[in-house]
């Protein structure tokens, strides 16, 4: 599975995929890192890996769709099966993703369709949820939308904040995103008419 990573900022999962294919437990490449941001930590990650990293600002173009189909001829040049957004803090061009049916994937910090958008921890603990977690879905063009793939349950302890739940949120994300990948690696799954299709039969 060739994998191009969309990255934003801090890169642990994508850390958590390098270390994977690095130790030969998933089968994938990553063939490409990119970010709108040049400073991203992912970057430098990905470059630590001998990957091609490539930031793009989105300053320097006059709308969304017009940075998007920039940014997306890079990423169809590295010839990627699936592109992970992993930490990546913009929202994709529906022209871009309805092109690419099931070859977009996400990780987002809440059990979705529970909390989608920002600051996903402090909206789970005002709503007093006892339990919250992660999702990685295949993305649609509504934000956070898109069928779920996988999903991992945290438990709300008392006393929690969003840094301690969020932190330990994370910890269960990375496991939950290879797995997903591993499974995604096996070609058992993907989309069909936007259904998820489990050998060949819709779910
Ligand atoms: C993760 O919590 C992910 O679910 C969300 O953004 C965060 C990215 O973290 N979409 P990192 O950059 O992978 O460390």
């Amino acid at each position: 599975l060739r994998i191009a990573v969309l990255a934003s900022g801090r890169g642990s999962n994508l850390q958590a995929i390098l270390d994977a294919v690095g130790r030969g437990s998933l089968a994938a490449e990553v063939v490409g890192v990119f970010s709108d941001r040049t400073r991203a930590t992912a970057l430098e990650r990905a470059r630590n890996a001998g990957i091609t990293a490539t930031a793009v600002k989105p300053s320097g173009f006059g709308n969304r769709e017009q940075f998007d189909e920039h940014l997306f001829s890079l990423i169809d040049a590295v010839h990627p099966d699936l592109i992970v957004c992993a930490g990546y803090m913009r929202l994709l061009s529906g022209i871009q993703v309805m092109a690419r049916p099931g070859r977009i994937i996400n990780i987002h910090p809440s059990l979705l369709p529970a909390f989608k958008g920002l600051h996903t921890h402090q909206q789970a603990l005002d709503a007093g949820a006892s339990e919250h977690g992660a999702s990685v879905h295949f993305v649609s063009p509504e934000l956070d939308g898109g069928p779920v793939l996988s999903q991992v349950r945290v438990p709300v302890i008392p006393g929690d904040d969003a840094e301690r739940l969020g932190r330990r949120v994370l910890e269960r994300e990375h496991p939950l995103l290879l797995a997903t990948l591993a499974l995604l690696a096996s070609r058992r799954v993907g989309v069909v008419d936007h259904r998820i299709q489990l050998d060949g039969e819709p779910l």
